[in-house]
């Protein structure tokens, strides 16, 4: 697939006329960008009351007093950063706690944390857990369970700390025996089993990058990220298993390696019985089996690249976001323990594929730098019924779950039965991430989940970011559909166009004042789009998003302020999908909204326009839909295709999305000057 956007649709500066964001008509008008007053939201936020903690989570907390923390790293954050970092162990210290370089005409930003230390992350999420006389040694590292077969059976699985660190150990050097060497890059494309923690873990080990693509994408997709990476080394599940299906995932390896000749192996984990070509591919579990299970972590430099992570932005070529040993280490330990307030006895549970951030930084890395017990469910929320992500809380005794508004919206939609039936009192603290969450599936997940006792921690962070940003901690006081405040460390405001405040309840851009650890250190390959992050209010990083914080200090994200989508908490370019549309032979131009939907929180809805000598028909859409599952995912299929005669562009050829997009909702365009017609 050709990621180039050969619609011609947009290619505006990253951030656009926040008119109309991504989830809905955002109150806030084109002219809070440009500075001038917005609509007032206040009546918004007074709908949502605050919820207090319960005394028994107040006598387990970690930050007892938010607010005084938080005053207190914002005074100092380097100090308040290194206090973090001294938590955890390093091969040599820091000769400075950080170096920032703002953008100049010649050169991009430059950020470096714990200036000159060497570490390695693997030394902290094993090693320290596993040593000799650690009370973590033989304490569960992963759990892992399958979904429930066609009998009801149903597969599982345990590592200790140091079975972990011997696996990883052994798939460290079965990397290194391939020629993997430190800086060298390695695609992951895996079931959801503990072999994906673990290959994470051993590429890690070595100081090789790690990149893994979910899943969920289509060979094409995978290839392009393969490529983008040049990478050495692509290990695979054969097939993964979902609602009592099976996923070929080899398969989709099989075409995307195909005339890559950069690629020297593929190491396959088999569930099934595929065979192998032995030329280019070799049995995971058996090589790893005849490895050492001795490794010395690598001594990395603190910056040392860990993993890079494609993700959408407004292009249609997805951005491979670099993360480093050191600083991300310290960024998602210290968030993940204070924001679920993480004991030695909790077993965690995040429900996300380890394919998305979310999976690297707090179902890998921050757990289990924080020494946790990971459970890992794999298979659908809904097979065999309703009820099997709350059997699956009652029967581990999960305390902390950890998921995203998405499901919380899709399991509301089944009724209050399937969680009544299962006993959940086991739950301390839950989670939710992706997307704004809306006070009624709050007050659901609250109700029905949480039995009105447990706090709801709802964080705001980004691939970029690396680690939660906004956010509250369990002792603190919540008010549905927020977030809540920028964390200890962190900050954050609402400006305008010009970078000034914006007033409490009045929309604006979400920035970032200041460096914090975990932030990306660069976009592949891509010095420009890396830049673009501090160019539109300069000097600040600027998310993409549009938010409101009100007087209390609660921050709201009411969307996007550029082209990217957010379906089911899954971030997909519109231009990603006009590019799929545009490379099937019978459309000439396309373009893609995201629309409001009760459950997805946005749906995907296409305008084509078909070449002379094609006819709109039932079974064309269905051949475009098909078309984009296997170019791009199935989570990019538009779910509603419209056959146009024409689009909405500006003069100069751009296509107007948000005039698309108001029309579909009924409401003003806003300022339409530029419109060609
Ligand atoms: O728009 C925000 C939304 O998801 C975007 C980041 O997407 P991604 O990089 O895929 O990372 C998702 C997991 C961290 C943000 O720019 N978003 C993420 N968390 C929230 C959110 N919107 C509202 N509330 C959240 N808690």
């Amino acid at each position: 697939m050709s990621e180039t956007n050969r619609s011609g649709a947009d290619s505006q500066p990253p951030i656009a006329d926040p008119q109309i964001v991504s989830n809905q008509v955002s109150p806030i008008g084109a002219d809070a960008a440009a500075g001038a007053p917005g609509q007032d939201l206040s009546s918004l936020q007074k709908q949502g009351e605050r919820y207090a903690p319960a005394e028994a989570v107040l006598r387990r907390a970690h930050v007892p007093d938010f607010d005084a923390l938080r005053q207190s790293s914002i005074a100092d954050p380097e100090t308040f950063w290194s206090n973090q970092a001294r938590e955890l162990e390093w091969f040599a210290p820091w000769t400075e706690i950080l170096q920032w370089r703002e953008r100049t005409d010649a050169a991009p930003p430059q950020v470096q944390w714990f200036v000159g230390a060497q570490c390695n992350i693997t030394a902290n999420a094993l090693d320290r857990h596993a040593r000799e006389g650690s009370a973590r040694r033989n304490k569960v590292a992963l759990l892992w369970t399958g979904e429930p077969d066609a009998n009801g059976k149903i597969a599982e699985r345990a590592f200790t700390y140091g079975q972990l660190l011997r696996r990883v150990n052994q798939c460290a050097n079965v990397l290194k025996g391939l020629g993997v060497q430190a800086g060298d890059r390695v695609t992951l494309y895996m079931a959801l089993t503990p072999e994906l923690p673990i290959a994470m873990l051993a590429c890690a080990r070595i100081g090789a990058v790690h990149t893994v693509v979910y899943g969920g994408f289509s060979a094409p997709a995978l290839k392009s990220r393969i490529e983008d990476s040049e990478s050495k080394v692509v290990i695979c599940t054969d097939i993964g298993y979902r609602r009592g299906k099976v996923i070929d995932l080899k398969g989709a390896v099989d075409e995307a390696v195909r005339g890559l000749d950069f690629v020297q192996r593929v190491l396959v984990h088999r569930r099934g019985d595929t065979t192998l070509d032995e030329s280019r591919e070799t049995d995971f579990d058996s090589a790893l089996d005849a490895a050492s299970s001795e490794c010395e972590a690598a001594r990395l430099d603190s910056e040392a690249p860990l993993f890079f992570l494609y993700t959408s932005g407004t292009t249609g070529k997805p951005k491979g976001v670099v993360h480093t040993h050191g600083g991300y280490m310290v960024g998602t330990s210290y968030t993940h323990r204070i924001c679920f307030d993480l004991h030695d006895d909790d077993i965690y549970w995040c429900t996300a594929d380890p394919g998305w951030i979310t999976g690297h930084s707090y179902v890998t890395y921050g757990p289990l730098i924080n020494g946790a017990t990971v459970l890992l469910a794999e298979g659908a929320l809904d097979f065999p019924d309703a009820g099997r992500w709350w059997s699956v809380i009652e029967k581990y005794g999960v305390n902390i779950f950890y998921s995203t508004p998405t499901a919380i919206r899709a399991l509301m939609r089944f009724g209050d039965e399937f969680p009544a039936k299962y006993d959940l009192s086991s739950l301390r603290v839950l989670g939710s991430v992706g997307e704004p969450i809306n006070p009624e599936a709050w007050l659901w997940f609250h109700k029905n989940i949480g039995h009105e006792q447990t706090p709801i921690v709802d964080t705001w962070w980004q691939t970029e970011t690396g680690q939660f940003m906004i956010a509250t901690v369990p002792s603190y006081p919540t008010k549905p559909g927020s977030p809540g405040k920028p964390l200890p460390g962190i900050e954050a405001a609402v400006v305008d166009k010009e970078g000034r405040e914006v007033e409490p309840g009045k929309g604006g851009f979400l920035i970032i004042k200041k460096p914090w650890p975990g932030m990306m250190r660069a976009i592949y390959k891509d010095p420009e789009r890396y830049e673009k992050y501090w160019t539109l209010i300069p000097g600040l990083y600027a998310a993409g998003d549009v938010a409101t914080c009100d007087e209390d200090g609660y921050f709201r994200v009411m969307g996007r302020a550029d082209d990217v989508m957010n379906v089911s908490g899954y971030r997909i370019g519109t231009a990603e999908v006009e590019s799929a549309l545009v490379s099937f032979p019978a459309i000439a131009e396309a373009a893609v909204i995201g629309k409001p939907d009760p459950v997805k929180g946005e749906s995907i809805k296409a305008f084509v326009i078909l070449r002379q000598g094609h006819e709109p028909s039932d079974e064309l859409l269905q051949q475009v839909k098909q078309h984009v599952r296997e170019e791009l995912s199935p989570i990019a299929v538009p779910g509603e295709i419209d056959f146009v005669p024409s689009l909405p562009k500006t003069r100069s050829g751009k296509i107007m999305r948000r005039v698309l997009k108001a029309k579909e909702l009924g409401v003003e365009p806003g300022d339409i000057s530029t419109l060609e017609d």
